[in-house]
């Protein structure tokens, strides 16, 4: 594919869509989200309004570094801080298709259906990539992210139209758009992280004091592992605890996961054999964690397993 002619004919393909409306989108940080992003701006400048919704679930800082980075590039970004409301959907929720449920209910037909009347946006743009359909289509995953393709109509279930530009790339291809656009290498080459975000990475029901668990551990595993060149790498808080003891004293812990895995697609994936050395210093620095007094090492491959924990 000639990814510079993907740039221009998206852009005009953008331009005509939307004609004189107003298009809306949310930017995560991940880059799918950032391509569209950065092609609506170049298409729509002012008429586009992207949002950044801060959802609780987000990694430590994140909210604010992604929205500085797209300042800085000259796109504006309203943060929305929607954290109570989806916290309060994910209450009492345990069962994994049911928390991805309550994560998709809450973003569109709350968070982003208030934003679109404010805005009076008749345009939704999603970075749904190729790989989103097939695998939802496939029944393999039901990612957060597929409206038309397993039958929801969103004009009808929540008010907008919804334009896919990325819908026939892969992530490669994304990749190759998103340095051809100019995205700084933290966005180009970033991890996969999935759209529930740390809610995919709590088994059991996600509240505050485990999304701030799950938060530093994530911290200690990204900065101990981000040299290594794995494909993804992270950390899950088990719903078990286990005995422990600290200071002298018995306590009932919890457990968290460390996976890092090798992959090309995420379709497969091998567990990376990571130095002794690196674990044990990973295991003694999430045990310092509050709460947590084990720390394990996932070594299953993609299958039997999958990369997330829900
Ligand atoms: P699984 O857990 O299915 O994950 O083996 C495969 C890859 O996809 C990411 N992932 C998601 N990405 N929305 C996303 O955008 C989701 O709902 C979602 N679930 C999993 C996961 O991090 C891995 O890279």
């Amino acid at each position: 594919m000639n990814y510079r002619a993907f740039i221009t004919e998206q852009v005009a393909a953008l331009r005509r869509q939307v004609g004189n409306n107003i298009a809306i989108n949310a930017l995560s940080g991940g880059v799918d989200s950032s391509v569209v992003t950065v092609l609506a701006h170049r298409a729509l400048g002012p008429q586009l309004k992207t949002i950044f919704v801060d959802n609780a679930l987000m990694r430590d800082g994140e909210p604010q570094r992604v929205v500085k980075a797209f300042r800085s590039m000259g796109i504006p970004v309203e943060l929305i801080d929607a954290r109570q409301t989806f916290l309060k959907a994910l209450q009492g929720i345990t069962d994994p298709e049911a928390k991805r449920q309550a994560i998709t209910d809450t973003f569109y037909r709350d968070v982003f259906a208030q934003a679109v009347q404010r805005t009076r946006a008749t345009f939704l743009l999603h970075g749904t990539i190729l790989t989103d359909i097939e695998e939802t289509v496939a029944g393999i995953k039901r990612q957060h992210n597929i409206l038309a393709q397993i039958g929801i109509d969103p004009q009808q279930a929540y008010g907008y139209q919804v334009l896919e530009p990325l819908a026939t790339l892969r992530k490669d291809g994304v990749r190759r758009v998103a340095r051809l656009l100019g995205l700084p290498k933290s966005i180009t080459a970033r991890i996969p992280f999935p759209g529930p975000a740390l809610a995919a990475r709590i088994v059991g029901e996600v509240t505050e004091a485990k999304l701030a668990t799950v938060r530093a551990a994530t911290a200690l595993v990204e900065n101990e592992l981000r040299n290594t060149d794995a494909f993804q790498y992270l950390a899950v808080l088990l719903n078990d605890y286990a005995t422990g003891i600290r200071n002298g004293k018995r306590e009932f812990g919890q457990i968290v996961v460390v996976r890092c895995i090798d992959s090309v697609d995420a379709r497969k994936a091998t567990v990376r054999e990571l130095p002794w050395a690196t674990l044990r210093r990973l295991s003694r620095r999430i045990t310092a964690l509050p709460g947590v007094n084990r720390c394990l090492y996932d070594l299953t491959p993609k299958p039997p397993a999958t990369v997330e924990y829900i």
